[in-house]
């Protein structure tokens, strides 16, 4: 049924740079769509402000569904949109990254039989600790279109026994966001905050990081240790951010501890920082195209490219002091690769992939 929309769904803050660019290509084909919002994130400062600044139309439809715990939050998430798909019939579904609005999303549809397509598919960092692993696994597994960022995603698909017919490499959506809005980046913010000089910008929310209360005081002691070469300026996630303070995070006078920022305020922080240290999945790729040295506080990474050919590193705590010193002493890299197809032109890629496969 041509007439049927293409359902695009996301919920959570990283799903949001990922689907503008794609919402943005469809619609010069003058297709129909539907932007259905989960719900997962709700505060103004995690989505009303994403959608504002990067241009998203406002969604058909909030789901509501928030916070709880992984079996909660996916359930109440599947039965809204199943509710959703009866009432109005995707001719496709299209979910992102690997929050848990996206394999809820994909599990509803492939049970009504409504065909799936995942931006971001393939990455896997082998930690199947990570809540976001099990998404990505379960996702791939039930989408008919893969559309990927990477080759080595590519290969993940591939050793799993995807046909290759269904992978395509199409570059990477978010990056089609930080290129188009980089000249509207918010590049007040670092002195707004109160950072002067060469800054280190550091996030942290894996519940691998934050949820345990000692991991929480050795990393707060590690962003002490970075305090002494640079001011750390550090937007805290809900989660775990009071978990941080608790430890003590702002008792060090070059630790500037502040809410959740916008994406135009985060990202001119980030272009013009000396170093990022996160457990992020998308910073690690948004430094790879700034050329920000970035240390990734994780023992694996879904996202290998951006180390073989980008800025970022693993790095464990006792280590980061002393890598972060180093890179803030050598400045930034005057020249540094960026990876295939990253290119500002993936969301287009993946609306002609849409129309012509689904
Ligand atoms: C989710 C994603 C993670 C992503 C992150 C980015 C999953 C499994 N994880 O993690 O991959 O990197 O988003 O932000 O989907 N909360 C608020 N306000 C909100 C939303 C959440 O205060 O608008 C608080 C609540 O206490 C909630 C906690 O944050 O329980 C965690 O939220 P949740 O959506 O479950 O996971 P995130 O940690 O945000």
């Amino acid at each position: 049924m041509p007439s049927n929309p293409i359902v695009h769904v996301a919920g959570a803050r990283p799903n949001f740079p990922k689907l503008a660019p794609v919402v943005a290509a469809l619609d010069q084909s003058g297709v129909a769509q539907r932007l259905l919002h989960t719900g997962q994130h709700y505060d103004e400062r995690l989505s009303g402000v994403f959608f504002r600044e990067l241009g998203l139309p406002e969604p058909d439809a909030n789901l509501g569904v928030g916070s709880g715990s992984h079996a909660y939050q996916t359930a109440a998430m599947m039965t809204a949109l199943e509710d959703d798909f009866l009432s109005t019939p995707p001719r496709a579904v299209v979910v992102y990254g690997d929050v848990n609005s996206t394999v809820a999303a994909a599990l509803v549809a492939a049970k009504l039989h409504i065909p799936i397509a995942h931006v971001e598919a393939g990455l896997r960092s082998g930690d199947r600790a990570m809540p976001e692993e099990i998404n990505r696994i379960v996702t791939d597994s039930i989408a008919d279109v893969l559309l990927t960022t990477s080759s080595d995603a590519d290969a993940n698909l591939v050793a799993e026994g995807v046909a290759p017919e269904r992978i395509h490499l199409v570059g990477n959506t978010m990056i089609d966001t930080l290129l188009r809005l980089r000249p509207q980046f918010d590049r007040g913010a670092a002195a707004r905050l109160g950072a002067d000089g060469a800054y280190v910008v550091a996030t942290l929310h894996r519940p691998s990081n934050v949820d345990d209360p000692e991991r929480a005081s050795t990393l707060v002691s590690a962003l002490h240790g970075i305090a002494e070469v640079a001011t750390v300026v550090i937007p805290l996630h809900p989660r775990g951010g009071a978990r941080l303070r608790e430890a003590g995070l702002a008792e060090h006078p070059r630790v500037i501890a502040t809410d959740p920022l916008g994406y135009l305020e985060f990202m001119g922080l980030v272009e013009g920082s000396a170093a990022v240290v996160t457990d992020s999945g998308g910073i690690q790729e948004e430094t790879t195209v700034l050329g920000v040295p970035c240390f990734t506080l994780r023992s694996t990474t879904e996202r290998p490219v951006t180390i073989t050919h980008g800025t970022n590193r693993l790095s464990a705590i006792q280590t980061v002091v002393a890598e972060v010193a180093e890179a803030v002493a050598a400045g930034r890299p005057a020249d540094w690769p960026v990876p295939e197809l990253w290119d500002g032109q993936a969301g287009p890629r993946v609306a002609e992939r849409l129309l012509a496969t689904l």
